[in-house]
């Protein structure tokens, strides 16, 4: 019953369809991004105002998520990194942490042929090893059996921080100095990088952050330097191709200077 009702609040997503062809048609395919960020945000907020467990909106994200990984690769966008789970979400209450981690499981096996048949390369970011076994197991096959696609790489964020992406860089860097592979002079900007998750991946040049809150919340803090931003009080259930349409557009008509001056 639960489920129907969430139903029918996601099918009102279809109703805006047609615009959506007007606005791939403005779209400037030749200047597309290369790499789009999502903080999936407002799950809970979409549950709460339908006075439904918080579950159910974490539930319809993923048809979001399913929707924006099509348009993605309909695009041809190259890189889409979702935050999905961040090393701050274990402080939530361990039933909502249990139904998250299901959840994803879920996704994973239920999802997996469909994206490698759209050419999907499912890449999981984060602290892995301290998710449970069984998403941990569920994460490395779908790694693993996408690992050739290349139309979309999905860069999953779980158990991910940018900071402790940072650290774990730092980290690794700091083995191999101490090993004598490379001297402290060597570390750059390119080093770091090849030491973050996001290693041969080109930074984002748009993120986009649903449901009103204008925060990183510990996302990406290395990549985002020069990152085009795009917020809405949309709801990440309530987010679709549209939205994603509309930022893309807007995207579009900024101007990036990186520092330097216009057209420089
Ligand atoms: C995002 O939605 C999903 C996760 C953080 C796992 P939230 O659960 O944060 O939803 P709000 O922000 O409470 O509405
Ligand atoms: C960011 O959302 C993390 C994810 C979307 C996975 P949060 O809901 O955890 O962020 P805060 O707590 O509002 O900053
Ligand atoms: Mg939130």
């Amino acid at each position: 019953m639960l489920g129907k009702i969430a139903g029918m609040w996601w099918s009102r997503k279809t109703a805006d369809q047609p615009d959506a062809d007007k606005l791939i048609k403005s779209l400037d395919h030749g200047r597309l991004p290369k790499h789009v960020a999502i903080i999936m945000d407002g799950n809970g907020r979409w549950a709460g105002k339908r006075r439904l467990p918080r579950a159910f909106g974490h539930r319809a994200g993923v048809e979001s998520l399913r929707e924006i990984v099509k348009v993605c690769t309909e695009l041809k966008i190259g890189v889409l990194t979702v935050y999905a789970f961040s090393t701050e979400n274990w402080k939530r209450p361990q039933d909502e942490v249990d139904a998250l981690m299901k959840l994803l499981v879920e996704y994973v096996n239920k999802e997996l042929d469909e994206l490698c048949a759209k050419g999907v390369r499912v890449n999981p970011v984060g602290r892995l090893e301290d998710l449970p076994a069984n998403a941990l197991a569920a994460l490395e096959v779908a790694r693993e059996k996408s690992r050739d696609n290349s139309c979309l790489v999905l860069n999953i964020g779980l158990n991910y921080g940018g900071r402790t992406e940072i650290v774990d860089a730092v980290q690794a860097i700091a083995v191999k100095v101490k090993a004598g592979e490379i001297s402290a002079e060597d570390i750059n900007e390119k080093l770091i990088n090849d030491n973050l998750y996001t290693a041969g991946l080109p930074d984002p040049d748009l993120l986009i952050r649903p449901a009103g809150d204008f925060r990183l919340s510990n996302f990406l803090l290395w990549q985002l330097a020069y990152t085009e931003f795009w917020l809405t009080p949309v709801l990440w259930p309530d987010f679709g191709r549209v939205h994603f349409l509309q930022a893309l557009l807007d995207f579009q008509q900024r101007e990036r200077r990186f520092g330097g001056l216009k057209d420089s």
